[in-house]
């Protein structure tokens, strides 16, 4: 009797599960394969991970659902009745969305200086991706014409800020505002925004995001919403389907060999017995024969794979046109912050949504006990409102010192920031013009207790967050990324050793959950069709 093809999955994350799911459920192949998901961790979910913090239920990876209308993840979570909870969540009420906006020196920014600033910002942002035409950015946008490749998103929003600055030139009438002069407040709000930016895309500087490339990424149209049973809910849907003994745990690949050349010309290499094409090594010493594997694993992790000196993952190394895309993509850190309010006795503590408006570091510092690594942080909120628990993201260089703070310097650094921003009778920012208006601030008596931020970063089985376009890469790399191997035309006895999926693998959902998803169908589909199990 013929032996089923069997089918091993690397990593038990969004990508790897919706096609292990895929491939068991369709009709007719539950016993068409030998099904497997092997996973380095010790959980399921990957860059999903719902976890507790004080007594709420917080996300430590994915967050958003980045658009419902067309998104499979709000389906799914729609059929399953993921987002009704009794318990609060992340992000439940929208109060994350109606911030107060402070300076450093502890001003609070009136809506007539910060409107202007995010609405140019937003419409550059949408032009970038390519949502809207110049004309509705500035009359005159001549500046747009940009000079040869290797345009960065972050030159084409500093030219865009410029072209701005340049057709009002009002900025002495305007006045000055306690330490800050109009133009320094503005590009400083403005730099707050690009800040947001780098945790949304990951990328560390936006001076590093290809201008080009960013335009083929693509939202999904409708409201941006969290997940209230947590993220993990989808996750544990899509495995649940499986019977046990699929899924494996804390089986991490070392190496996986694979048959770049007719199989037949090396089978006197082969085990007599196996005469399957694929073999996994793990880290443990033991080994897996395979027809076909699907790798899942981040573009963090087969960067280091493919790179000479931090041992090679797959062997023979992949082909030269598959290990350019994957160094010329890019792939950065985000990581979040949170903290725990201290209780001021039985009082509910109230901490508004903060954003944070920071001065230039290079510029003459007045409240220099705030490190760099926290002044690119655009927000502190708690996660819903009345929550004692409040949340910061951080980007690039910042996230990944912040992976190697003690909770103590952390808290420390935090409560010294809100002091600068909220302790004085935090005055109103107006113009120097004007009366100084005065309100309680909560700064004073705002405490830290308790710590929990995330390691994405240092972490080996993901070693960052989510990949984003760098400079000089194309979405025609996401493509590659995903083509299967070997990839010979004709003569491979061996078709589809090696298919790749995850996020870093789809053209215009990359770095989102739904870009693994769509991915893992992708690949799940690939292999259905090859064993002409597709139905309509
Ligand atoms: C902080 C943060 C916030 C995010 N926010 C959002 C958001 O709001 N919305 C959104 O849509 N997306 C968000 N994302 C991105 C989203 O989480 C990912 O795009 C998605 O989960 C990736 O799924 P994947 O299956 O491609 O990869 P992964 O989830 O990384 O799955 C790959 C699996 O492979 C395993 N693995 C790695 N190496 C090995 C090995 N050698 N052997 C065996 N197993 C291995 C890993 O442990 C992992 O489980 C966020 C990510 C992070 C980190
Ligand atoms: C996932 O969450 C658990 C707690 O629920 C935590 O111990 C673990 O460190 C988290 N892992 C990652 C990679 O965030
Ligand atoms: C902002 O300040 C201006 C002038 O000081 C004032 O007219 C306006 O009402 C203020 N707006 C808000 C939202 O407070
Ligand atoms: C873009 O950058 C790459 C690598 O730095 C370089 O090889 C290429 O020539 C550049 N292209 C343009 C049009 O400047
Ligand atoms: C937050 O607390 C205040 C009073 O402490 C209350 O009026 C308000 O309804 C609470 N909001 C939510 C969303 O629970
Ligand atoms: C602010 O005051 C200066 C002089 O004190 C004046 O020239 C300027 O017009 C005033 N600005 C506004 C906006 O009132
Ligand atoms: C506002 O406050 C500043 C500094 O605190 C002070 O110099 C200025 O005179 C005040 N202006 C008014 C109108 O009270
Ligand atoms: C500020 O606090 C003091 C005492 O705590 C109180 O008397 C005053 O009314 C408060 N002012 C405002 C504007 O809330």
């Amino acid at each position: 009797m013929a032996k089923k093809p069997r089918i091993v999955v690397i990593g038990a994350g969004m990508a790897g599960l919706t096609a292990a799911n895929k491939l068991y459920t369709s009709t007719g192949s539950k016993d068409m394969f030998e099904l497997f998901v092997v996973e380095g961790g010790d959980r399921i979910g990957g860059r999903i991970n719902t976890s507790e913090f004080c007594g709420d239920r917080i996300e430590m990876g994915a967050t958003w659902i980045h658009g419902i209308g067309g998104s499979p993840v709000h389906q799914i979570a729609e059929k399953i009745n993921a987002l009704e909870s009794d318990q609060p969540w992340e992000c439940m009420d929208g109060f994350c969305d109606e911030p107060t906006t402070v300076a450093e020196g502890g001003f609070e920014l009136n809506a007539s200086i910060v409107d202007p600033i995010s609405t140019l910002f937003k419409n550059l942002m949408e032009f970038a991706q390519r949502n809207v035409n110049e004309e509705s950015i500035v009359a005159d946008a001549t500046w747009c014409s940009r000079n040869g490749g290797n345009e960065s998103v972050g030159a084409f929003l500093r030219r865009g800020l410029d072209a701005y600055w340049d057709s009002r030139k009002d900025f002495e009438e305007l006045g000055s505002y306690g330490e800050w002069s109009r133009k320094l407040l503005e590009e400083s709000v403005f730099a707050m925004l690009e800040n947001t930016q780098r945790t949304y895309t990951s990328t560390g500087d936006l001076f590093d995001l290809d201008f080009e490339a960013e335009s083929e990424y693509r939202m999904f149209p409708g409201e941006e919403i969290t997940i209230s049973q947590g993220y993990l809910s989808i996750i544990k849907y899509l495995s649940s389907a499986l019977p046990p003994g699929v899924v494996q745990l804390d089986r991490k690949v070392d190496r996986i060999e694979w048959q770049p050349q007719d199989h037949h010309c090396r089978r006197h290499q082969r085990q007599v017995d196996d005469l399957r094409p694929v073999k996994i090594h793990f880290f443990d010493g033991s080994f897996m024969s395979a027809d076909h594997v699907i790798v899942t694993v981040s573009l963090g992790v087969l960067k280091a794979g493919t790179c000479k000196d931090s041992g090679m993952l797959f062997s023979p190394p992949l082909p030269s046109y598959k290990t350019d895309a994957i160094s010329r993509l890019g792939y950065g850190v985000v990581n979040k912050l949170f903290l725990q309010l201290s209780r001021n006795g039985n009082k509910k503590p109230e901490f508004p949504s903060l954003q944070m408006v920071f001065h230039r570091s290079e510029s003459q510092l007045r409240h220099e006990k705030i490190p760099w690594w926290m002044r690119r942080t655009a927000s502190l909120s708690p996660i819903y409102s009345n929550s004692s628990v409040l949340l910061s993201w951080f980007a690039g260089k910042e996230a990944l010192e912040l992976e190697t703070l003690s909770d103590e310097e952390i808290i420390n650094v935090v409560s010294t920031m809100v002091s600068s921003l909220l302790a004085k009778p935090h005055k109103e920012m107006k113009s120097e013009n004007g009366s100084n208006g005065s309100c309680n601030g909560t700064g004073s008596e705002v405490r830290f207790v308790k710590v929990l931020k995330t390691k994405w970063g240092s972490d080996p089985l993901f070693l960052g967050s989510y990949s984003y376009v760098a400079v000089g890469s194309t979405g025609a790399d996401f493509d590659t990324m995903a083509e299967p191997l070997p990839n010979s035309p004709t003569g491979v006895h061996h078709p589809l050793q090696i298919l790749f999926a995850g996020e870093a693998t789809h053209r215009t959902h990359y770095s989102t959950t739904h870009g693994a998803y769509f991915s893992g169908l992708r690949e799940a589909n690939r292999l259905l069709q090859h064993y002409h199990r597709v139905e309509a």
